[in-house]
């Protein structure tokens, strides 16, 4: 186990060599270096004996067994954020193919099919679990959405999918569960010691771009009692929302996005947008504060003047994990001797679209720091072997 867990390492680390920009792992929808990451994903597939097929969306699957057994499918995302680091999805994917490595040549209790999902991160454009939604056949977002640069979403796909135009779901027939192994994202393992936990639930957010417009003007000649300045408006709503999640006391609210024009030292800002990502674990909270956020900016865009267009890009439920497949991972992980703690994920992850279909379960493996999104991400080849134990235990079991 601990071979395949180190080789799963060296994969990632391969993998952080696919990247738009050198220097740093910035792997987004539709670009050259996502397609590379597939193409080496897709060779491990093969040599692990999976069939393996690319969908409309860019998402390679990855099957083993003939359909007879009743399947277990294992999954992730293969993108990432901006200068991310080398764990976030990759990790999933990299111990479901192990998991095949682990099984092949045993009579394992499950057929194995390997998701590796080509959008989840949304970090290109502005989509919403963009691959495990196309895997499941719904229909596709605005194909005319665009990027930063103004290129279409039309052209990520063109790229990387396989040019068929009929939605249809990927999902096994045959399938009784999803799994998805992930970095924990968080401190909450290490701090208690444990190297694997059990996720309960994932946690519901919304995502809202706000697009502020005032009016351009000199920065020397314009009193400021006579200014409509978007970007100072932008910089209220992003403290005023910050302020509404302190006020909750469980929830967060992130602005992780600012643009803002003409940009300009000497012009005051005509134009501002600005993202604002809200996360909550009670569906209902979630809905108060994301309707608390919304009468705040109309508040302050009123006051200042300025006009305020929102769009919420998404606002996703929580979802519970389903807690017999819990107890079947808790179980392998006591036969390794460990006592896997149950803890709620904060961040997204692809299981949320799956479980509309399948009962779904999550593993969390310990990550330093609890550092996650960022370069410094870190795993353990100890940790992460013992993951693959779970893994192929559940798979290969009854
Ligand atoms: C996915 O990384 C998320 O935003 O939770
Ligand atoms: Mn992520
Ligand atoms: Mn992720």
């Amino acid at each position: 186990m601990s071979a395949a867990a180190a080789r799963a390492m060296a994969r990632a680390d391969e993998l952080a060599g696919c990247t738009e920009r050198p220097g740093e792992i910035t792997r987004r929808y539709g670009t050259p270096a996502l397609i590379a990451a597939r193409d080496l994903l897709e060779a491990w597939m093969l040599e692990a004996g999976m069939r393996t097929r690319v969908d409309r969306a860019g998402n390679l699957i990855g099957t083993l067994g003939a359909g007879d057994r009743p399947g277990i499918l294992i999954g992730s995302h293969f993108d990432t954020v901006v200068d991310a680091g080398r764990y976030d999805g990759t990790l999933g994917i990299l111990l479901g193919i192990g998991c095949g490595e682990e099984l092949a040549g045993a009579e394992p209790a499950h057929d194995l099919t390997v998701a590796a999902f080509c959008d989840e991160e949304g970090a290109r454009f502005p989509t919403d679990y963009f691959g495990s939604r196309a895997f499941l056949g719904r229909p596709l977002p605005d194909v005319a959405m665009t990027d930063a640069e103004g290129a279409t979403l039309a052209s990520g796909i063109e790229l990387a999918g396989n040019g068929a135009a009929e939605p249809g779901s990927g999902l096994p027939a045959n399938a009784v569960a999803y799994l998805e192994a992930h970095i924990e994202q968080g401190p909450v393992l290490e701090a208690a010691g444990h190297p694997l936990g059990i996720v309960t639930s994932i946690t519901g957010g919304a995502k809202l771009m706000v697009a502020l417009r005032g009016t351009a003007g000199h920065a020397g000649t314009v009193p400021m009692g006579l200014r409509r300045d978007a970007f100072s408006a932008a910089a209220e709503i992003a403290l005023a929302a910050e302020a509404l999640a302190r006020d909750d006391g469980e929830a967060v609210a992130t602005v992780g996005q600012v643009a803002v024009s003409p940009g300009a030292a000497n012009v005051i800002p005509g134009r501002a947008a600005i993202s604002i990502d809200l996360r909550h674990q009670d569906d209902n909270r979630r809905a108060g504060l994301l309707a608390r956020v919304r009468q705040m900016i109309a508040e302050v865009a009123d006051r200042r003047g300025v006009d305020a267009a929102v769009e919420v890009i998404h606002d996703e439920r929580s979802v519970r994990c389903d807690p017999a497949l819990g107890e079947r991972m808790r179980a392998a992980a006591r036969a390794i001797g460990l006592d896997p703690p149950s803890l709620p994920s904060g961040a997204g992850h692809d299981a949320v679209i799956l479980s509309d279909h399948v009962p779904v379960a999550m593993l969390f493996v310990r990550c330093a720091g609890g550092i996650s999104h960022n370069p410094a991400e870190s795993v353990t080849t100890a940790d992460v072997a013992a993951a693959l134990a779970v893994l192929t235990a559940v798979v290969g079991g009854e």
